[in-house]
């Protein structure tokens, strides 16, 4: 609760009565968890050795010289600790006015004006088709992407699509074998059944991964009917990722695969070499890491071909010098992590101090609930390994519950639409609201759900105060009696409003999407549970003036689940 006047008076008028910086009490006052100490506490533990006095005491001292204010109601001493309690109305005043005034920038701040951070987010491989693991880089990636902007950083998204490397020999060869035989429209499925037939047989053939590191010299070289060939590969995937994204709406600023960084491995490597970090082992060009527990990273093979690894420090040298980044992530799985420790422990022996801004922020998996336990890919209904088969299958349960359901729900487009906004938002949400390095556990019954902490429960409880603002009929104001939302809840409800700068702040900094979506849930349930008091707190009603407030509350609420969802990806439609 630090973003507020509030809090600021607080603070200096304690700072007056103690004598101690600002900065001090501000370290100490704390948001209290029980509403019975207070909106804010002072612990005053930590002040005994300044003011030479006991704790107890100094509450009680300060309980006897604080005045209460515009902004504070009173305060009481209760052992060691000073509570203060705020005054309610002009707070839930401050909150809603400033939400209904900013709308949808409600939340936003200029933290990182100035400051540029890259992410490195989604990048598949070309040539296969986007599979299951690959919605959690993007979707974390894209949610991250979103909070920096919130917080006024200059971002951007770089798709490091891996389209370089050895494999593209294998696909190369097999393409030139059996090329002919495949549909002139070609797919990355073609493409991928290419690659696992020429993959077996050549586990039979040793000649056969001769002529595939041949084509990839070959690629590398530059030799024209390679690079023909390996542009349509590229080129036919690059239309289907893009699919992809446009159904999950993520951008990228910069499609700047492997292959961008072809001719862009030089300089590091000298750097390397003059710095005498790198030596020849094996016939291979590496650094040996052993000293650190580590492999060796491998810069150059035998036959000269580059690595991923190598490519990465090109890369990273290139998005120094464009971008000049504050930070540099990395939304990759866990199963990378050695490879990006290695590339940091590289730079660091390199003398160079960019490593400390990059980051690798990993992930678990995603297990689909089997039977008792859970698995890799849902055998329940197919197997659905890819991306694509999971959205459908998200998308086809949805149309299947509202079927079910028509009477109750409201829709603004077709069925199919709001079925696949309430399917992606299962499953994007589903991936959301586990802490990042767990196993995203999928039950299909239980991320569908309207009821559970899901979210088409979100989106349902946004639908619906959508529909109670309709309702209401005349325009939304902030010029309304705020005396009329003077209990509890509604007080609550304007505390919890209050905190989503400092929530959308500490979700971008730990890099963790959940921690905006278990404040979304939050939210939505103290609103449910507001509004299922009818009696009590019904909106729209013959009493004009309490209609008004009402709604306008409503309409605050409305708005910051919107915002919220927003920054997770998810779409929040109007009707449902
Ligand atoms: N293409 C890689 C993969 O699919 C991920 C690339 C991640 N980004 C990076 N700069 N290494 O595993």
């Amino acid at each position: 609760m630090n973003n507020n006047p509030f809090h600021a008076s607080i603070i200096s008028q304690l700072s007056e009565l103690t004598e101690l910086e600002t900065g001090d009490i501000s370290k100490i006052l704390q948001g209290p968890a029980d509403a019975r100490m207070g909106d804010y506490s002072l612990p005053c533990f930590s002040l005994a050795k300044k003011l030479q006095k006991n704790p107890a005491q100094i509450a009680t001292d300060l309980a006897g010289r604080f005045t209460p204010d515009a902004y504070v109601q009173r305060v009481e001493a209760t052992g060691p600790y000073l509570n203060i309690f705020l005054n309610r109305r002009a707070f839930t005043e401050h909150v809603l006015r400033r939400i209904h005034q900013q709308g949808e920038d409600y939340g936003n701040s200029d933290a990182g004006k100035g400051k540029t951070i890259t992410i490195d987010f989604s990048s598949p491989n070309i040539a296969k088709p986007l599979g299951v693991h690959h919605l959690c880089s993007t979707m974390i990636g894209n949610s991250i992407y979103r909070m920096f902007k919130a917080l006024g950083y200059n971002v951007i998204g770089i798709n490091h699509f891996g389209d370089w490397g050895t494999q593209f020999g294998v696909m190369l060869s097999a393409y030139m074998r059996w090329g002919d035989s495949m549909p002139k429209d070609f797919t990355v499925n073609d493409l991928l059944g290419l690659y696992q037939r020429y993959s077996r047989e050549m586990a039979e053939d040793e000649s056969m991964a001769e002529e595939a590191r041949g084509w990839f010299l070959k690629l590398e070289r530059g030799d024209e009917i390679a690079r023909e060939h390996w542009n349509r590969f590229r080129e036919v995937s690059l239309k289907e990722f893009e699919r992809v994204y446009e159904r999950l709406d993520v951008h990228f600023d910069s499609y700047a695969g492997e292959s961008f960084y072809n001719d862009k491995m030089d300089p590091i490597l000298k750097r390397i070499e003059s710095a005498g970090l790198s030596k020849i082992s094996r016939d291979a060009l590496v650094v040996d890491l052993e000293d650190y527990n580590m492999p060796p990273c491998i810069l150059k093979k035998s036959d000269e071909a580059t690595l991923y690894a190598t490519r990465d420090l090109a890369a990273i040298e290139f998005r120094k010098k464009e971008y000049e980044f504050d930070k540099n992530l990395y939304v990759v799985g866990a199963d990378q992590r050695l490879h990006f420790q290695q590339l940091f422990k590289v730079l660091e022996l390199l003398g160079d101090d960019v490593w400390k801004k990059c980051y690798h922020i990993d992930f678990g998996l995603v297990l689909f609930k089997a039977g008792e336990g859970y698995a890799k890919s849902s055998t329940r209904k197919g197997n659905l390994e890819l991306l694509d088969d999971v959205l459908d299958r998200a998308a086809e349960l949805a149309l299947g519950i509202i079927n079910e359901n028509e009477k109750k729900l409201n829709f603004e487009t077709s069925k199919e639409d709001i079925a696949e906004s309430i399917g992606l938002a299962a499953v994007v949400f589903g991936i959301l609201s586990t802490s990042r390095q767990k196993d995203v556990k999928f039950d299909w019954d239980e991320i569908l759900s309207f009821r559970g902490r899901t979210g088409p429960y979100l989106q349902y409880a946004h639908a619906r105060q959508a529909s109670i603002i309709r309702k209401h009929g005349s325009e939304v104001t902030d010029e309304i009696n705020y005396e009329r939302l003077d209990d509890e809840e509604e007080f609550g409800l304007a505390k919890m409003l209050n905190e989503l700068p400092e929530i959308i702040d500490r979700a971008a900094n730990d890099f963790e999407p959940h921690i905006i979506a278990n404040y979304l849930l939050d939210l939505a349930a103290a609103y449910s549970t507001y509004s299922q008091d009818s009696r009590r707190h019904k909106v729209n009603s013959e009493d004009e003036e309490l209609s008004a407030a009402r709604v306008l509350l409503v309409s605050c609420i409305r708005s910051v689940l919107q915002r919220g969802l927003w920054l997770l990806g998810i779409k929040a439609p109007q009707q449902m």
